[in-house]
């Protein structure tokens, strides 16, 4: 699918990969490009793209990806102006990293991770995003119905793509029981949406970026990267927001591309 023309939604968008991405689509021709983030700088983000950008194809939404009114005014408003959306990089996420179980020293009790901190990051890294995802397959397969369509077929030019942001830890990860477990259900919420999706034209996909060169990382202990994931990558570096972008767009570009594609410079978290 041919980014040049076609309408996305990118959640996240005010940093890091979500940015990265929304750079990436205006650059490649993309028609709109809404770009959802609950930090004020999405505003300043946007006009940034815009500059110099007949038509400003970059549309700032400030707004909570958890709140589903919010979602609904985002797809109603680009609905509206452009009938559908054709790409879907649902990239808003957080992580609240503990072990699973910890031992109070002194007392001896065993403490669990917060249900309210799970609940959190379940919303926030799995469950909205598999929404953000559903709206636009949803307003894609009433478009064609309305339209009289049924089961698509490669001829028409309706069609939609969905890329969604995993991660290395989702293969399991010390420290990241919530996170991980979100990052491995992507996984299962992409192949259901592939099966079901193609009906109206969507494919989905899953990214794995490795450890890449963002604020999320800030939250990382101090010298952990450096010391313990950094020497064992082929790159020996951060991977670069860009460097995913241009990856979430060969997902995106690549019609026979669907599943999951590890950009992880080699790394993967070890066994133990
Ligand atoms: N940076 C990495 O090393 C790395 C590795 C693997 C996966 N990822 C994933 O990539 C995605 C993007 O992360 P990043 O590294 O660019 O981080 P980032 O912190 O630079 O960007 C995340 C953005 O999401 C926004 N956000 C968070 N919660 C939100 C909410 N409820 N509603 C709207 N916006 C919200 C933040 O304001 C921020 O702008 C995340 O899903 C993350 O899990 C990152």
């Amino acid at each position: 699918m041919l980014i040049n023309d076609k309408v996305a939604v990118v959640t996240g968008a005010a940093s890091g990969i979500g940015m990265a991405v929304c750079e990436e689509l205006v650059t490649r021709g993309a028609l709109a490009v809404a770009m959802v983030d609950t930090s004020d700088s999405v505003l300043e983000a946007a006009e940034r793209l815009n500059e110099n950008k007949s038509g400003k194809p970059a549309r700032p939404y400030k707004g909570d990806v958890t709140d589903v009114e919010f979602r609904k005014q985002v797809f109603d408003d680009l609905c509206g102006n452009f009938d559908i959306v054709n790409i879907c990089v649902p990239a808003a996420g957080i992580f609240r990293d503990r072990m699973a179980v910890k031992i109070d020293k002194e007392t001896g009790e065993a403490n669990m991770y917060p249900l309210d901190t799970f609940r959190m990051v379940l919303e926030v890294n799995l469950i909205h995003p598999i929404y953000w995802s559903m709206e636009m397959v949803a307003r894609l397969a009433q478009y064609r119905h309305r339209n009289g369509l049924k089961k698509w077929h490669p001829d028409e030019l309706i069609q939609g793509s969905i890329v969604f942001i995993g991660s290395v830890a989702s293969q399991g990860n010390k420290g990241q029981i919530s996170y991980s477990t979100t990052k491995a259900g992507l996984e299962g919420a992409a192949t259901t949406l592939m099966k079901e999706s193609m009906y109206h034209g969507v494919r989905t996909a899953v990214i794995h970026p490795g450890f890449v060169d963002t604020p999320i990382l800030q939250g990382m202990p101090e010298g952990y990267v450096d010391n313990y994931i950094l020497p064992d990558t082929q790159l020996g570096r951060l991977i670069k927001p860009q460097e995913i972008a241009d990856a979430i767009c060969f997902l995106i570009t690549n019609s026979a591309v669907s599943g999951e594609l590890w950009v992880d410079a080699g790394w993967h978290p070890s066994a133990s």
